[in-house]
């Protein structure tokens, strides 16, 4: 799909921040602005805001934030394309064919043609459990057997697939569905008609067996599970799709669209292993579970529960040599900075047959009976798995701190030393040179981070020898005081953009006017400013969301959210106007100029700075007094300024 700009521009003008929003977070009015509970992390206390004025969302605790397009794209995991798409759906705004088909974009019809295939299997599927003979007499009263309830049984989707060659396929190509489609989904398979070469036909992948369909996290149909009912050891209990362009197993996660909510709230994932526990589980009322699909779990599924909480409870079913080998896989969870807990069923049962035996009020008991932080837990296992053999026990040792150091919470890495140290009976200290001899080992960034930072420090001028100004030392803040000026600045320019001051001068004008020498230490402000400068040049009008859109660069839409959401800070009786835009052109005509002062002051301050560095590194008299001239110079101006501001400046 490749839109036109025309297009690009409807969908731009209908879209309504709050409205598109709204369909995910329950959001309250709160004067100009609107807040809920942050849907990318957990709280409890509203810190995300929504402002209509400005087109974008913006969270306070987790600093998320973005326009409606980067919402949807986030909360959904969806593409730009699919983002806009969606919301060309939401307002009724038509995408033309010759769009739909363009270039690059066929993949994206491609997923799109394949979707409606398995989404009208999954219908099919369904319509044959419930109201075919067999589907009612079989597949069914399957599922009935095993406890499923009718409720459940419809939540889940579940369906039946005939034993027959080629029912769903035919049914499909006679409602006109492109085989093309059937087969790239792997619904239908295609063979050479043994007789004759030249004619193909085609029959079901699925066959007499019940049908677990897999949804992606918005809801739709991209694969299916389906299990055998006879006990037939030549063939496999489950037959899963094939890996295709809209499924692949180890991105996915069974249950999720199903789990999300539940995830959220209960601040909790639980994982398990196959697709009846999950099902069982959430009927029991425990809905805040995903299944991994029989696989040990990938980087990317871990992604996928971390946009909803970073707390995984692995619920585990095997056996003891299953787990071993399982627990290999957790590291990769740690190196998420999720907080790992695993809970071990007794032998022979899995979360399904346990609820079920149990119950839910003691199944949920045992799980918060039983639940271990995963790091002691591995700690404990190996330990008893070992005895008293030493050189065994050196290499667990080994073990347990290469999971810890998958920790990148330095804090949280802390105190599992410390809980290991305990069990493994072992001097703390003797686990941390461990750890740091494998990180430097490893060159690993963050201890190659300390390194830099320790020989930045040591090579700095020692200050104390110096007879200059003593000034220098005070002044080290400048550069950190610049920055905080050059945020506030930029803060008007963006949030005032096309508004005016005196004389219809436009804020952008007088601000490059003004600043049009100053180079900003924020690359991302630089980036903005010189666009500023040259969409001026070419007369266009500044719109404050121009740099939010997804055609800029990453950091720059950070910064201009960032800039668009944050409160205004500054004193001058201008809380009131917090994050609304003032009306009030006098409030420019004011705040503007001082504000810039303010600015042109913190670099001064800077040069003053770098003037002393360069004093104290150079020796020869000469020179000295060159800077010495430069320093006074650069004092008067900032002595100029300051009487301008009017501000009592502190004896430096
Ligand atoms: N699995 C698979 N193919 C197989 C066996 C298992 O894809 N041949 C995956 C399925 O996702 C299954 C999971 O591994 O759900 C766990 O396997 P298992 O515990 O054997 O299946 P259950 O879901 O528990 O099914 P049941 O209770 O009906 O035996
Ligand atoms: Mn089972």
């Amino acid at each position: 799909m490749r839109l036109t700009k025309d297009t690009i521009d409807q969908i731009h003008q209908a879209i309504d921040v709050v409205e598109v929003i709204s369909d995910f977070v329950s959001l309250k009015r709160k004067g100009h602005y609107y807040s809920g509970c942050c849907p990318f992390h957990n709280e409890k206390t509203p810190s995300f805001t929504v402002t209509p004025a400005k087109g974008i969302y913006k969270c306070f605790g987790c600093g998320k934030g973005g326009d409606a397009i980067q919402f949807v794209m986030e909360h959904e995991g969806a593409s730009y394309v699919e983002a806009m798409a969606y919301m060309a759906k939401k307002y009724n705004i038509e995408i033309k064919e010759e769009e739909l088909s363009e270039g690059q974009n066929l993949e994206q019809t491609e997923k799109d043609s394949m979707l409606v295939v398995t989404n009208y299997a999954s219908q099919y599927y369904i319509d044959q459990l419930w109201n075919s003979e067999d589907g009612k007499a079989i597949g069914l009263s399957y599922f009935k057997e095993r406890g499923f309830r009718e409720e459940t049984i419809k939540k889940f989707e579940l369906g039946y697939s005939h034993d027959q060659w080629d029912g769903f396929t035919a049914d499909a190509i006679a409602k006109g569905y492109k085989v093309e489609f059937l087969t790239k989904t792997g619904l239908s398979i295609e063979r050479d008609n043994a007789n004759d070469g030249s004619q193909k036909k085609y029959f079901d992948r699925f066959r007499g067996r019940v049908m677990f369909p897999i949804h992606n996290v918005a809801g739709r149909v991209t694969a299916f599970g389906a299990r055998i009912l006879k006990t037939d050891k030549t063939q496999a209990k489950y037959l899963n799709s094939i890996e295709s362009a809209i499924y692949h197993k180890s991105k996915i996660l069974y249950g999720l669209f199903q789990a999300k909510q539940a995830i959220r709230k209960e601040e909790e994932c639980l994982l398990v292993e196959g697709y009846t526990d999950v099902i069982s589980l959430h009927q029991s009322g425990v809905e805040n579970v995903v299944a991994s699909s029989g696989t040990s779990l990938t980087e990317d599924q871990i992604k996928l529960v971390k946009r909803y909480t970073p707390n995984i409870t692995i619920l585990y079913d095997g056996d003891a040599a299953g787990l071993k080998a399982s627990l290999r896989g957790v590291d990769l969870i740690l190196q998420q900075d999720m907080n790992v807990s695993i809970v071990v069923f007794p032998e022979g049962e899995d979360p399904d047959s346990y609820v079920q035996k149990i119950g839910p009020t003691s199944f949920k008991e045992y799980i918060k009976k039983h639940k271990r932080d995963f790091i002691s837990f591995k700690t404990e296992i190996s330990l008893k798995e070992i005895g008293s053999d030493p050189i065994k026990r050196a290499d667990v040792i080994k073990d347990i701190v290469e999971s810890i150091s998958k920790v990148p919470d330095a804090i949280k890495r802390s105190v599992f030393f410390r809980e290991c140290s305990k069990l493994l009976e072992i001097d703390e200290q003797i686990l941390i040179s461990e750890y740091n001899k494998k990180a430097i080992q490893k060159g690993q960034q963050e201890s190659k981070k300390w390194e830099a930072d320790r020989n930045a420090y040591q090579e700095l001028p020692p200050i104390q020898e110096i007879e200059l100004p003593e000034d220098i030392v005070k002044l080290s803040l400048e550069e950190e005081s610049l920055k905080m000026h050059e945020r506030d600045m930029m803060r008007y320019l963006l949030n005032f953009a096309s508004s005016s001051m005196e004389e219809n001068l436009p804020l952008s004008d007088y601000l490059i006017h003004e600043l049009q020498d100053v180079e900003f230490k924020n690359p991302a402000y630089d980036y903005i400013f010189k666009h500023i400068i040259q969409l001026r040049q070419q007369g266009e009008q500044v719109i404050h969301t121009y740099f939010i859109q997804q055609e800029q660069p990453q950091y720059v839409r950070d910064a201009a959210i960032d800039l668009l959401s944050t409160k205004f800070h500054v004193s001058e009786n201008w809380e009131k106007f917090q994050i609304d835009i003032p009306k009030d052109a006098d409030v420019l005509n004011t705040v503007v100029p001082r504000t810039v002062l303010r600015l042109k002051r913190a670099v001064l301050r800077c040069m003053i700075e770098d003037n002393m560095k360069l004093m104290v590194s150079n020796n020869s008299d000469s020179e000295i007094d060159e800077l010495l001239l430069i320093h006074t110079q650069l004092k008067s101006i900032l002595g100029e300024i300051d009487k301008t501001l009017g501000t009592v400046i502190p004896k430096l």
